[in-house]
């Protein structure tokens, strides 16, 4: 720690600078086995950054009212200068949010990252994957086109469902008995200031829950558990310079491909842009075919799975509340892939296949056979949890080695 008599010294002084930069930092003891998977942590970080400058700069010229919001996004587009950039890179940071975080959770399922004593990381992570639905759903409203419009009618209504207080909810989510100007003045305020704001913090809280328990790795080994005479990991490697360097080796390849999608198909085939969306909302035509954006649609898919709507809405909401349980779904005490069952690995296959074809399944039209397919699948998704729960207490594991292995 600096006690110079210089700039850093007097700031030590009066604020743990050093030492936030030590603790964190350059002497944060990583395992030295970080494979490709845990590159995805830093490119949710710098997604995140992405997003916010973006949207900083967006705010500045959209306009958050019924009458003028479409507009305005297509005067970004058109005249603001380098607006049409601002815009795609926000639209695309969106899904690319959701493929850096979705990666970044399989790698958790993978080396058991939630398990004990990494449950409470795992929970801020889940509410953190909330907050990001939240805050993508609220502000695919703002372009204020038809799809904007039409998918926030049909998961708005989702909530009249419950039963007594449904409709109340509705209308109080709403602010008025249709998708209206009050409806986005409240989605606008709420994506710009209010779940951002929340999603900093539960980053922050994030990242220093990580730091207390240390990182879990690709063999699943404490690296605490084997320390030098100076109480150094000998598996560990200071965070920087070492995998801050590494990580910019994944931020150049992830702003490679983010940039081929921003200049080449910002729109993605419809799976970023949805084409409904370049029309302005229209509360009178309602759109022949409404699905969400690609990364709601395998909760979508089981949504509509489900011949009642209130089990409807209660299996969609169970598949997130399995995520949160995952910790005390998975009694194994070893943590990684490597040295786990073949029983493991079949579940996690399967888990595998089930979210992705229910992804598929929630962005086409609804027929009899799909729906079939979709109640197949949904059920491969909850046998994960279920599955795991029984098969975990005796599994037939694998010897763990003592200390990291490359
Ligand atoms: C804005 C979104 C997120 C950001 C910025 C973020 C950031 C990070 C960072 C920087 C790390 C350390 C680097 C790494 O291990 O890759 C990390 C680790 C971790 N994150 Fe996240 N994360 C986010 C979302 C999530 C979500 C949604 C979950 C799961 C529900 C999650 C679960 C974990 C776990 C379990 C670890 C420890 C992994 C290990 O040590 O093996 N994170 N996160």
């Amino acid at each position: 720690m600096s006690k110079d008599n210089n700039l850093l010294g007097w700031i030590d002084a009066r604020f743990p600078l050093s030492k936030m930069w030590e603790d964190h930092l350059s002497k944060y003891y990583a395992p030295k086995n970080f494979n490709f998977w845990y590159f995805f942590g830093s490119l949710a970080l710098l997604v995140l950054v992405l997003q916010i400058v973006t949207g900083i700069f967006l705010t500045m010229q959209y306009k958050p009212d019924g009458a003028t919001a479409f507009a305005s996004v297509e005067y970004i587009m058109r005249d603001v200068d380098w607006g049409w950039l601002l815009r795609y890179m926000h639209s695309t940071g969106a899904s690319a949010f959701f493929i850096v975080v979705y990666l970044h959770m399989f790698r958790g399922l993978m080396y058991g990252s939630y398990q004990k004593p990494r449950e409470l990381l795992w929970l801020f992570g889940m509410l953190i994957f909330l907050a990001l639905m939240a805050e993508a759903f609220m502000g695919y409203l703002l372009p204020w086109g038809q799809m904007s419009y039409w998918g926030a009618q049909v998961i708005i209504s989702l909530f009249g469902a419950i039963p007594v207080i449904g409709d109340d909810i509705t209308l109080w989510i709403r602010g008025d008995f249709v998708i209206s100007d009050a409806t986005l003045n409240r989605f606008f305020a709420l994506h710009v200031i209010a779940v951002p704001l929340i999603l900093v913090m539960l980053v922050v809280m994030h990242v220093l829950a990580l730091h207390e328990v240390g990182s879990n790795n690709p063999d699943g080994v404490e690296i605490k558990k084997n320390k030098d005479e100076n109480g150094i990991p000998l598996d560990g490697i200071p965070f920087h310079p070492y995998y801050s360097v590494k990580d910019i080796v994944g931020v150049v390849v992830f702003l490679i491909l983010f940039s081929i999608v921003v200049f080449f198909m910002p729109e993605m085939n419809g799976y970023f842009l949805e084409h409904a969306n370049f029309e302005p909302a229209n509360p009178f035509k309602t759109p022949p075919h409404i699905a969400p954006v690609w990364y709601f649609t395998p909760f979508y898919a089981i949504l509509r799975a489900v011949p009642d709507k209130l089990m409807g809405v209660i299996g969609m909401f169970s598949a997130i509340i399995v995520l949160f349980l995952l910790p005390w779904f998975d009694r194994g005490k070893v943590h990684s892939i490597r040295y786990r069952s073949t029983a493991f690995k079949g579940l996690l296959v399967m888990f595998v296949i089930s979210f992705v074809a229910l992804g598929y399944l929630g962005a086409i039209p609804a027929t009899e056979t799909r729906t079939w397919f979709a109640r197949l699948f949904t059920l491969g998704y909850f046998s994960y949890f279920f599955g795991l729960w029984f098969i975990s207490k005796n599994e037939n594991t694998k010897p763990v080695p003592e200390r990291v292995t490359s």
